[in-house]
């Protein structure tokens, strides 16, 4: 209590932007708890030994004919974060040989706070990927949801993606695993007609409430085949949602992001759902990674597989925003109490927000955290009750150039919502003008 005290004072008196985001976790590089080197291996006695003996890696973990089993650190590059309780999730997908585990965490009460080793989740045998693999096992997880019925949902890519030689190794499913029991509960395999052939399915959203937890949709954006997948628990079924809001704006697609400059035409990246309305749907808000416009639909449409798959959607779909020319952003989520929509501004290695009750004009569209060392690349961005995280991760260095794997690159970044807003227009609601226009 009197540590917090002081905090606001200092913030007071020395001027510090207390509202800023703040550094969790960072690694230079990604290690794995059992797998590597001595200090990884210390690293996870320390921080699991506690838990059940499932974590630990096998004895032939390091095992060089296994192309996924191996370990090549430059390639593990961390592109998801998510949290429950005391869980820090972190995914690394396989788009390059040497990611032993794709689905892992840290714990929160960690004491170790830099390059602390990844636990694979729930165990290290299902994110084993060989050629004599386990049918269940994990192939590669970009993203993960955490809904309010303790679950966790994912969407394994079924795909190894190495440059110039991606391999499917199994069409892409997704996974829910209970997060009390750490038990996979259901695996759903995307039908053909969900998928195109160059699809991404690199992020999701859950659609659900405590009271309702067999009612549950599931919202995956398609980055590159420019479409919505829906997943229906409750009737195991699943369908495609076409629309033009869905594809890359073409004027919209030069990047700067690190010193490389580059031309992406990345479509719809990730979807936001606000709290339920009164007519006991939910607001969808999307974009476009290669975009700057902000659209919305309601869940009414797309959790209805006739009105979804409708060639002619009326005016169902709306611009919700148009933003300023540079405000690209990655993945976003909302803070459904507060309203406030956090966007992940690739281009300006910043974290911008809008509260969806104010209105669309641009002194409304706020950076609540901006860093053009650290905040290179916000590639996730989650709320978890009241928290937002942020993962960071420098990834264009990666792509275009060379990390320096001894300086820090990937970051995760935590701040309380109320925290993180103060101070800027989102954290006051200004009510829309009625009807003046
Ligand atoms: C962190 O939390 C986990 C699970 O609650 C516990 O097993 C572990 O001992 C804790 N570690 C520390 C360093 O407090
Ligand atoms: C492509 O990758 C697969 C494994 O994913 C490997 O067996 C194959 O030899 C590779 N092909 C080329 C041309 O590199
Ligand atoms: C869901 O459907 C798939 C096939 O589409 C099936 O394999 C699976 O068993 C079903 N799961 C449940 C819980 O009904």
């Amino acid at each position: 209590m009197r540590l917090i005290v002081i905090a606001v004072l200092v913030c007071f008196i020395a001027g510090f932007e207390c509202r800023e985001l703040k550094e969790a976790f960072t690694w230079s590089r990604i290690s794995y708890a059992g797998l590597g080197s001595t200090e990884s291996r210390n690293g996870y006695q320390q921080e699991g030994a506690s838990s059940s003996s499932t974590f630990l890696f096998p004895e032939s973990g390091n095992d060089q004919n296994n192309f996924g089993g191996s370990y090549i650190y430059e390639n593990n590059i961390p592109m998801g974060a998510n949290r429950w309780k005391d869980k820090l999730f972190v995914t690394v997908p396989r788009r390059r040989v040497g990611v032993p585990s794709t689905l892992n965490f840290v714990w929160m009460n960690s004491t170790e706070r830099h390059n602390v080793p990844l636990i694979p989740y729930p165990n290290w045998r299902i994110n084993q990927f060989d050629p004599t693999r386990e049918p269940d096992n994990f192939v590669s997880i970009y993203r993960t949801a955490v809904d309010a019925c303790d679950r966790l949902w994912m969407v394994d890519t079924g795909l190894i993606e190495t440059p110039g030689n991606n391999t499917r190794v199994l069409p892409a499913r997704i996974i829910i695993i209970d997060l009390n029991t750490d038990k996979v509960i259901r695996q759903y395999t995307l039908k053909p007609s969900d998928v195109v052939p160059h699809s991404t399915l690199a992020n999701l959203a859950v659609d659900v409430t405590a009271n309702t937890c067999d009612r549950a949709f599931l919202y995956i954006p398609d980055l590159s085949g420019y479409g919505l997948v829906v997943y229906d628990f409750h009737e195991n079924d699943s369908w495609r949602v076409r629309h033009n809001f869905f594809f890359v704006e073409s004027l919209h697609g030069d990047f700067n992001v690190g010193g490389q400059r580059f031309h992406w035409n990345d479509g719809v990246f990730s979807v936001a759902l606000s709290g339920v309305n009164p007519d006991g749907f939910r607001t969808m808000y999307f974009h476009s990674m290669a975009g700057v416009h902000i659209f919305s639909v309601s869940t009414r449409v797309v959790r209805d597989r006739g009105l979804a798959t409708r060639s002619n959607h009326e005016s169902d779909f709306k611009i919700a925003a148009e933003r300023a020319g540079g405000s690209q952003t990655s993945a976003s989520d909302l803070h459904q109490p507060s309203g406030v929509l956090f966007l992940s501004l690739v281009n300006q290695n910043a974290i911008g927000c809008w509260n969806v009750n104010n209105n669309a004009r641009s002194e409304n569209f706020d950076i609540i955290h901006k860093d053009d060392q650290k905040l290179i690349y916000p590639c996730d961005l989650k709320v978890y009750q009241d928290e937002v995280i942020v993962l960071s991760n420098t990834m264009p260095v990666f792509l275009f150039a060379r990390l320096n794997y001894d300086e820090t690159n990937f970051r995760v970044w935590i701040s309380k919502v109320s925290d993180a807003v103060r101070d800027t227009s989102c954290a006051a609601m200004h009510r829309k003008p009625a009807g003046r226009y």
